[in-house]
């Protein structure tokens, strides 16, 4: 049975695997050294352990038989708006309804929240489908600069 509950410093380990296993799937056209440096950057034990131990980050995941099989990040930069900043799902474990119940508790961890929103890479369609089926909107299109890439990212964004 799947348990949901926040990270812990000793779930960095399987959350790094959910990472580099959906990054490598998600980010096809990021090129090999893109990716390492993400990695060693964004997912390093260090970098995920601060945010697991700063109240303000919001951390959930899923549990499989002690296996981390998804994780969502999310933080408020502004009052009234939730910003998803991770959310993944290990692929053998997508379409199970494990995103659905991560993204409820991070609906229910901001009750005076009026929107969500999220940045999705302009050619991970998957997620761009699935945001719009929750309910996301596209807003804009946004341009940044990571480890020397150019990526092109749609902000999208959720009524609550
Ligand atoms: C996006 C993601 C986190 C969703 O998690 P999940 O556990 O697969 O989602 P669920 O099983 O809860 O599905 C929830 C709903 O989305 C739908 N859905 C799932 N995958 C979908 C897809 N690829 N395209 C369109 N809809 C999709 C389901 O049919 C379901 O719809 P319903 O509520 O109307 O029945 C997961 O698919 C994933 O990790 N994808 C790759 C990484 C990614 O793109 N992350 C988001 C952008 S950073």
């Amino acid at each position: 049975m799947i348990q949901y509950r926040l990270a812990t410093i000793d779930d960095v380990e399987g959350i790094q695997h959910v990472l580099s296993t959906t990054w490598l799937s998600t980010y096809s056209n990021l090129k090999p050294e893109t990716i390492e440096q993400v990695k060693a950057r964004w997912h390093s034990t260090e970098f995920l352990s601060k945010q697991i131990n700063n109240e303000k980050f919001y951390f959930p995941i899923a549990v499989d038989s002690e296996e981390v099989v998804g994780i969502a990040t999310s933080g408020t930069r502004e009052e009234e708006a939730v910003d998803l900043f991770r959310f993944y799902v290990l692929p053998e474990h997508q379409g199970k309804g494990i995103g659905s119940k991560l993204f409820v508790m991070v609906e229910d961890r901001y009750p005076d929240a009026k929107k969500v929103r999220a940045y999705v890479d302009v050619n991970n369609q998957q997620g761009i489908e699935y945001y719009e089926r929750q309910g996301f909107k596209k807003i804009k299109q946004e341009t940044e600069e990571s480890f020397g890439e150019v990526m092109i990212e749609w902000l999208m964004e959720m009524e609550l």
